[in-house]
């Protein structure tokens, strides 16, 4: 299991909710919050490890001693949003950038435990951003949509060398084509969703 990075075509994939979840579902899981405390982020949708799950997972502290603070989100629903406001935001998958994004300032959130308990959360300040950024990721939308066009411009060449990155990488055939990708992808969603 690994990150993928803009402009990885899964992570414009809009996953299906999740109709099952197993032994090995839970050890993907596990295995996401190790890559992300790796990567000291706080917050990891499944579509950024090449996995078309509608689940991410959060832990605001990014410590891996915090496990108390880790929270799985499966199939989550935005039901409510209040107020606006701007801050800087990142995302593992564009790796050092850095952007102003608005978002509403506080959200209901409905969602699914992994033991399959409904829970709805009342969130604001970094969680509730965190939270929104993720639920994007599961209908393929990324931090760049959510831009001014000044910010966009503001990050213009690093976009650049992301693409480019991503062209030397599939060069070099690290990643596959992306019909590949998108029978893969309908593959593992056929067994889960
Ligand atoms: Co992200």
């Amino acid at each position: 299991m690994q990150i993928v990075k803009y402009p990885h075509p899964t992570l414009r994939h809009r996953s299906k909710p999740l109709r099952r979840v197993d032994g090995e579902l839970k050890r993907m899981v596990r295995q996401m919050f190790e890559l992300m405390y790796e990567h000291q982020g706080i917050g990891l949708a499944a579509n950024q490890v090449d996995l078309p799950y509608r689940l991410f997972i959060i832990n605001l502290t990014a410590d891996s001693a915090a496990a108390d603070e880790e929270h799985v989100f499966i199939n989550p629903v935005i039901v409510r949003r209040q107020g606006v406001v701007e801050a800087r935001e990142g995302c593992l998958s564009f790796p050092e950038i850095y952007v102003p994004v608005r978002r509403p300032e506080r959200i209901l959130l409905n969602a699914f435990t992994l033991d399959g308990r409904e829970v709805s959360y009342r969130l604001e300040g970094l969680f509730a951003r965190a939270a929104q950024h993720e639920a994007d990721h599961l209908d393929g939308v990324l931090l760049i949509d959510r831009l001014s066009p000044t910010a966009l411009m503001a990050i213009r060449e690093d976009l650049q060398a992301l693409e480019s990155q991503f062209r030397r990488e599939r060069d070099r055939g690290f990643i596959p084509e992306d019909r590949q990708i998108a029978a893969r992808l309908a593959e593992l969603e056929g067994a889960r969703t």
